[in-house]
This record gives structure tokens, C-alpha cells and sequence, in this order.
């Protein structure tokens, strides 16, 4: 077997399992699951509709699909992105559908890393699994940027040393951040963006939470929205992972799309023809349609709006949080070990919730998710609002008078 499988850690799901088993929860107190971030809101009803129709659907799955998807999906999403980012994509050379993001993360690691001894992916830390398994099993080495509350759990790209970028192929970045929930504004990706040029790494930007925010008025800014203002109007070394899971609550269709470098799409697009992972025709309908409507977006960013708008001050009397600058997490800062804190919620409540630390390595002399929890709040408002109610209530009576 690839011997870089052992260097792989153990997904935090599975940590939190061993964490939690043997634990019985008090009878009384249903399970909640703030743990996952599984959006539950009900999917669009012209995406079930649609993929629900027996006509379509036999001619659908009759056929193969195709790994560059159908001109319409991929013009659909070249659509969306002009205008959501006021990015001009070529919809032929610069747009690929991809399996959701999380199977194009992992497998764009694969295609753009050399595998040359000494390679290193510059990542964010706390980070999403996802790009630390992508440089492993490439051989690659990650070099972790630490976010933590000091520096508003920003990455700074300033405190990585040129030894560093010297040997850097990719750096992945996630805005708004899984867990932390802050977003990199113009400035940080046009700084990224020199120091790519400079350096020649690629740039991997995972905005699957980008449509999920709390000012309708102040979308979060993306990589190649920031390529296009600072001149690079082909996007060079840069490409964005989006997806319909969070956008449109369809994290089951398995759908997304990666955009950008078209030199770095054809290189990926090769790579992809083998690997094998077209999205099947009848998601590629769907897909063409939801990217194309923008109304179940809004109303599914509105009730994410509302939800965390009741539950941040119920959480605030008892911890310290920062309303999250996109997504739907709360990245919280817990009063003892974030394990012993999951495990005790776990225990006198029956509410999970995921260890920071688990998000995290040790790097630079500290795990920079210690001490935090994430908290998602994907379950119905009135649930999401009782858990926060209980948590607080719980986190006050242990702390006494
Ligand atoms: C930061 C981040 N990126 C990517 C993904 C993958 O999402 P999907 O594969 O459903 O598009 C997730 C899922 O939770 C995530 O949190």
C-alpha cells in the first residue's frame, strides 16, 4: 500500500467518536448535533422536481457522462460567477464541474503537486481535513499558517519565511473559513496573489461557504474577483472550488465546480478523464438549474441569517464568540481543554460539539484550535435555539453563582 497512508491522522469524526463512546447522556435531554456541518434546510423544490422527472431521467442515465459536463452547466456557472464575482470566464477553457469540493480538493492536490522531495502546500490552521490528506498522499509536506484569536484568526502570509515559499507549490486557502469563519479581503489575496507570481505557486481557494453571509450588502470577496482588480484577467495560478451543498442545501447531489488558470484546467482536466469522477448526466441538469437561480439562495441565506442572529446572544452571556464573517459556524473559545468540554456537554447534555484541536496540528509551539469548539448551526431554528439555551444554562450552572 501507499506508504504515505500512514502518515494520514484519524478524521476528527472518528477522534470525536472515540472521545464520546461509553459516554451515556442523561435520559431526558434529546440528541443534538452541533458537530457536523451537514446543512439540513429542505433542498429546492425545481432541483427535486427536476431530478425526480421519469423522462428526463431514463435519457440521463442511458448515457455516460462527460468529465468538461455539458456546455449549458458549465455556461450556467460561467454566468453565475460574472455575476456574483464580476469575473469574465471563459465557460470552454475556464469552468469544470467537479463531485462537490471536497473530492476536487483532495484530487487537485494530486495533479498540481510534483512530488518532488521538499515540496511543501502552505495551509491554514485550523483547516478543513480535506487539503492535509491531499499533500501527504502526494508526498508533499504541509506548512501550516496558524490562525488564532491574536490575529483575528487570519492567516498571516507576511510571518511565512521566503525558505518557505521558495519551496511552496500550493497554497490552499478557505474564505470564509471552516472552522474560524472569517473571511481574506482584496488585500490578502492580491498579496497572495504577488507572492504566487513571484514564487510560482498555485492558489487554491475553497469558497464553498461563500454564499452563506451576514450582510446581504457585503458578499465575501473571492480569488479571482481579486485576480481581475489586480490585472490578472486570466486568472493565472489561481483556481476556486464552489459548491452547491451550502449555496442550495444539496449537500447529497454531489455537486460543484472548480474555475480559473485555463492552462492549470486543461493540466486538472487531464488528470480528471482518468481519475474518472464526471458528475452523471441527471446532476449535471440539476446542477445547470440551481446554479442559474439565485431566489432559493437568498432565502437560504436569510434563514442561516436568522438562526445565528437568535442564537449569538444566548451563546454570548456564557462564551466568548465573534459573529462569523460567512458560513454557519461559531468558532468558540471554551473555558477549560476543548475536549474535556465537548465530553462533559456530551455527558450532562447530550449535545455534541467538535473539538477544536481536532481541526488542528502543533505547529509553531502551539495547536492553534485548542481551547475552541465549533458549533454548526445547520438543525432547524427552534432546535438550534433550545440547544444554545441549554448550553448556556449547562456552561452557568457549571461555572456556579
Ligand atoms: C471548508 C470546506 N470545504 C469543502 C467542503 C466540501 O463540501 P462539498 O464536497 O459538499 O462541496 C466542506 C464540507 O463540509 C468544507 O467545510
Amino acid at each position: 500500500m501507499n506508504p504515505f497512508l500512514d502518515r494520514l491522522e484519524d478524521y476528527p469524526f472518528e477522534r470525536l467518536a472515540a472521545l464520546l463512546a461509553g459516554i451515556a447522556p442523561p435520559a431526558g435531554y434529546p440528541p443534538v448535533m452541533l458537530s457536523i456541518g451537514e446543512p439540513k434546510h429542505a433542498p429546492p423544490e425545481f432541483v427535486v422536481k427536476l431530478l425526480s422527472d421519469p423522462g428526463s431521467l431514463s435519457r440521463d442515465l442511458a448515457g455516460y457522462p462527460a468529465t468538461r459536463g455539458s456546455a449549458e452547466l458549465r455556461e450556467a456557472i460561467a454566468g453565475w460567477l460574472t455575476r456574483r464575482f464580476r469575473v469574465r470566464v471563459d465557460p470552454q477553457t475556464q469552468v469544470l464541474p467537479v463531485s462537490g469540493t471536497r473530492e476536487a480538493l483532495f484530487s487537485f492536490g494530486q495533479a498540481a503537486l510534483s512530488g518532488e522531495p521538499g515540496a511543501l502546500a502552505v495551509l491554514p490552521n485550523p483547516f478543513y481535513q480535506i487539503y492535509e490528506g491531499a499533500v501527504l498522499l502526494r508526498g508533499a509536506r504541509p506548512y501550516f499558517v496558524n490562525c488564532t484569536a491574536a490575529n483575528g484568526y487570519r492567516p498571516d502570509y507576511e510571518a511565512v519565511p521566503e525558505s518557505v515559499w521558495r519551496r511552496c507549490e500550493l497554497v490552499y486557502v478557505c474564505s470564509p473559513g471552516n472552522p474560524t469563519g472569517t473571511s481574506l479581503g482584496l488585500e490578502t489575496f492580491a498579496r497572495l496573489l504577488d507572492l504566487a507570481e513571484r514564487h510560482d505557486f498555485l492558489i487554491a481557494s475553497d469558497e464553498c461557504y461563500s454564499e452563506i453571509y451576514p450582510d446581504e450588502s457585503v458578499p465575501p470577496v473571492g480569488l479571482l474577483e481579486a485576480a481581475a482588480a489586480t490585472g490578472r484577467e486570466r486568472f493565472e495560478r489561481c483556481v476556486v472550488f464552489h459548491s452547491l451543498s451550502k449555496r442550495s442545501s444539496l449537500p447529497g447531489l454531489r455537486s460543484g465546480f472548480v474555475a480559473g488558470d485555463a492552462g492549470v484546467l486543461a493540466a486538472y482536466y487531464r488528470y480528471r478523464t482518468y481519475e474518472g469522477c464526471a458528475l452523471p448526466n441527471h446532476v449535471q441538469h440539476a446542477s445547470t438549474a440551481a446554479w442559474r437561480d439565485e431566489d432559493h439562495v437568498i432565502a437560504n441565506r436569510a434563514a442561516y441569517r436568522r438562526k445565528l442572529a437568535a442564537v449569538t446572544p444566548i451563546l454570548r452571556e456564557v462564551l466568548a464568540l465573534e459573529q462569523p464573517e460567512g458560513g454557519f459556524y461559531h468558532w468558540v473559545r471554551t473555558p477549560e481543554d476543548d475536549r474535556d468540554f465537548a465530553r462533559a456537554l456530551f455527558a450532562e447534555r447530550n449535545i455534541t460539539v467538535l473539538p477544536g484541536s481536532y481541526l488542528a496540528r502543533e505547529a509553531h509551539g502551539s495547536n492553534p484550535g485548542s481551547g475552541h469548539v465549533r458549533v454548526a448551526w445547520v438543525a432547524p431554528e427552534d432546535q438550534c435555539v433550545a440547544a444554545a439555551r441549554t448550553l448556556a444554562e449547562w456552561l452557568a450552572g457549571r461555572r456556579g453563582p
